[in-house]
C-alpha cells in the first residue's frame, strides 16, 4: 500500500460510488411482519422510509483528537469519542454506525480485547495507524479482518471524513439491497422484485382469497412449500393448522394410513386410534407434496375424499367429516405422468382448480444477487469472519451459473461460503463456483498488491536493481521503496545482487 493512497474494499459487486453521499437516507422495507394468525395483506412493493438525521460514528481513542472530532461533527456526524469502556453503548444499535479506532494509542493486548467490537456487523471501520504498529501481527490482524481502510500518520482530518463516509455507506449498503426484500411470513421472508416474482405475489394474494385447492408446480427447491405457507397464512384459514406430507417420502403401504388414519386394533400392532394427516388438517391446509409420487390405490382414495369430503378410517365404521383445503405441489411432469397413466387426470382436475407457477431462480434476473445478500444477511454470523459482500467474481458467477438446485441451492452455498471464506468479500471459489467465472477470483487488495509487486520487480530489473534510480522512476523515495521491497519479499534477491540497497 503506498502512503498516500488509502486503498478501499469494493462491497457485493456493486461499484460503490467514491466517495458516497451521506447514506442515512437509506430506504428501508415497509413490510408486514406477519405472524402465522396476523396477515391481512401482502405487502409486495418497498417504501423508502423518511430520511434518518442522526448519522452516529464512533471514535475509540486513549485521548480523542479534539481537533478531529470537531472537524467530523462539523460534516454532520453525531460523534462518540472515547475508549471503548466508556462508549460501548453506541453499539447497541442496529443501526449502522462509522468507526474510527487509533490503533497507536492502545497497547496489543489492549488491541486484542476491541476485536468484539470491531466485528459488530453494523460497523464499519477505520484503522488510524502507523509503521510501528503495522509490524505487529495482531494489529494486522485487526486491520485485514475487521476494518475497511486504514490510515497512517500524519493524519488528513480530510482523509479520515472522507474515509468514514465511506465505511458508513458500506455498511448501510446492506440495507439498500435488503429493502428489495419485500414479503415477510412468520418467521422466513419470500424474496422477490423481478417481474416474474411480483407476478407470483400477485397470484398469492388473489389465490388466498379464495377456498379453492391450488396446485403449484416448479423446480425443485423453488419454493413451493414456502409458497404455500404464504397462501396458508393469507387465507381465511390460517388460524387453523397447515399440515405438509410429502407423498414421496412415505412407504407405499403406509400412505393410506398416514394420509387417512386407522382405529384401534384395524390390524396387527394398531394399539390405539391414529389420527391420519387429513384428519389432522381439519379446518385448515392440507399441503401434500410431491403428489406425483402419490401411489394410484392411494389417488382414488384421495380423490374419493375429495368428492365426498369424508374419510374412512383404516378400520372404522362411520366416515369423518373433514373440512381442508388442498394445496399440492409436484416438481414432476404431472401432465406426462398422466400421459403414461401414472396419475389419474380426474384426480387432477379436483387438484388443480388454481395454478400457482414457480419461477426457476436463474430466470429472476437481479433477485439472484438479492437472494444471496438475503442470505448472507440471515446467515453471517455464522461464520468467524465479518464477511461484508460478495466479490465480483461471485456476482458474475452467480448469474453465469443454472441454479438446478435453485433457492434452495443458493443457501446452502451461501452458508458454506460464509463459513470457509478466507477474506470479507465472498469469492466465486468459497461459493464452489470457479468455473463460473472469466475473473480470476481475487480481491481488489490483492490484485493491487500483486500489481504493485509486479511493477517493483520490473523497474528494479530495468535499472539492474539501483534503487534510487528505480524509486525515481516509480515516483517514490528510495526509503519507500527499501520498505515495499521488504514487504514484498524482493529484497533478498536486490541484496543478492550487491545492489544499491540503502
Ligand atoms: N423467494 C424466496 N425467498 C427466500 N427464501 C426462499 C425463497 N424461495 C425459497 N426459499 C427458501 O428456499 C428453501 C427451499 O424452499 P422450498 O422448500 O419452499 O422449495 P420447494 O420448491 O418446496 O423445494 P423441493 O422441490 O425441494 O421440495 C427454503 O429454505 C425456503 O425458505
Ligand atoms: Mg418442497
Amino acid at each position: 500500500m503506498l502512503e498516500s493512497a488509502p486503498i478501499s474494499v469494493p462491497v457485493s459487486g456493486k461499484n460503490a460510488p467514491t466517495p458516497l453521499p451521506p447514506m442515512g437516507a437509506s430506504p428501508t422495507v415497509d413490510s408486514i411482519t406477519a405472524d402465522r394468525a396476523g396477515v391481512s395483506s401482502l405487502p409486495i412493493v418497498p417504501t423508502p422510509h423518511a430520511a434518518s438525521a442522526v448519522r452516529n460514528l464512533l471514535y475509540i481513542a486513549q485521548e480523542p483528537d479534539q481537533a478531529l472530532v470537531a472537524y467530523l461533527k462539523g460534516l454532520g456526524w453525531k460523534v462518540s469519542a472515547g475508549t471503548l469502556a466508556t462508549q460501548a453503548n453506541v453499539l447497541k444499535t442496529d443501526t449502522p454506525v462509522a468507526g474510527i479506532v487509533d490503533m497507536t494509542s492502545f497497547s496489543a493486548r489492549e488491541l486484542a480485547a476491541l476485536e468484539p467490537a470491531l466485528r459488530h456487523q453494523r460497523a464499519g471501520w477505520i484503522a488510524l495507524t502507523d509503521d510501528n504498529r503495522l509490524a505487529d501481527p495482531v494489529v494486522c490482524h485487526l486491520i485485514r479482518h475487521f476494518c475497511f481502510d486504514f490510515v497512517k500518520g500524519p493524519f488528513s482530518n480530510s482523509t479520515i471524513g472522507y474515509l468514514v463516509d465511506h465505511a458508513y455507506g458500506m455498511v448501510s449498503l446492506g440495507d439498500i439491497d435488503l429493502a428489495e426484500t419485500p414479503i415477510v411470513f412468520g418467521d422466513e421472508q419470500m424474496v422477490g422484485t423481478c417481474e416474474a416474482m411480483q407476478q407470483l405475489f400477485r397470484t398469492i394474494r388473489k389465490v388466498a382469497n379464495t377456498d379453492a385447492n391450488v396446485f403449484i408446480t416448479g423446480e425443485s427447491g423453488t419454493g413451493k412449500e414456502l409458497t404455500a405457507v404464504a397462501i396458508h397464512e393469507r387465507s381465511p384459514r390460517r388460524k387453523g393448522p397447515f399440515v405438509a406430507i410429502n407423498c414421496g417420502a412415505i412407504d407405499n403401504q403406509l400412505i393410506q394410513s398416514e394420509l387417512f388414519g386407522y382405529e384401534r386394533g384395524a390390524f396387527t400392532g394398531a394399539n390405539q386410534r391414529k389420527i391420519g394427516r387429513v384428519e389432522e388438517a381439519d379446518g385448515g391446509t392440507l399441503f401434500l407434496d410431491e403428489i406425483g409420487d402419490l401411489p394410484l390405490d392411494s389417488q382414488v382414495h384421495l380423490l374419493r375424499f375429495l368428492e365426498e369430503r369424508k374419510i374412512d378410517r383404516l378400520g372404522g365404521r362411520d366416515p369423518v367429516a373433514v373440512n381442508v383445503r388442498i394445496i399440492s405441489a409436484t416438481h414432476i411432469d404431472l401432465e406426462a405422468a398422466m400421459a403414461s397413466g401414472r396419475f389419474r387426470t380426474d384426480l387432477f382436475h379436483r387438484l388443480c382448480v388454481l395454478r400457482v407457477d414457480e419461477p426457476p431462480l436463474r430466470m429472476r434476473g437481479k433477485d439472484i444477487e438479492i437472494l444471496a445478500l438475503h442470505v448472507l444477511h440471515k446467515f453471517r454470523s455464522d461464520g468467524r469472519r465479518k464477511i461484508i459482500g460478495f466479490a465480483p467474481s461471485a456476482i458474475e458467477a452467480m448469474y453465469s451459473y443454472a441454479w438446478t438446485g435453485n433457492v434452495r441451492e443458493m443457501i446452502n452455498r451461501v452458508r458454506r461460503a460464509i463459513v470457509m471464506a478466507e477474506n470479507k468479500l465472498i469469492t466465486a471459489d468459497d461459493l464452489g463456483l470457479g468455473h463460473c467465472t472469466g475473473i480470476e477470483s481475487t480481491t481488489l487488495a490483492a490484485a493491487r498488491d500483486a500489481a504493485e509487486k509486479r511493477a517493483i520487480e520490473l523497474t528494479l530489473l530495468r535499472h539492474r536493481h539501483k534503487l534510487s534510480e528505480a524509486a525515481a522512476e516509480l515516483g517514490i523515495s528510495r526509503v519507500t521503496l527499501y520498505r515495499l521491497m521488504v514487504q514484498h519479499g524482493l529484497r533478498g534477491a536486490s541484496m543478492g545482487n550487491g545492489a544499491d540497497a540503502g
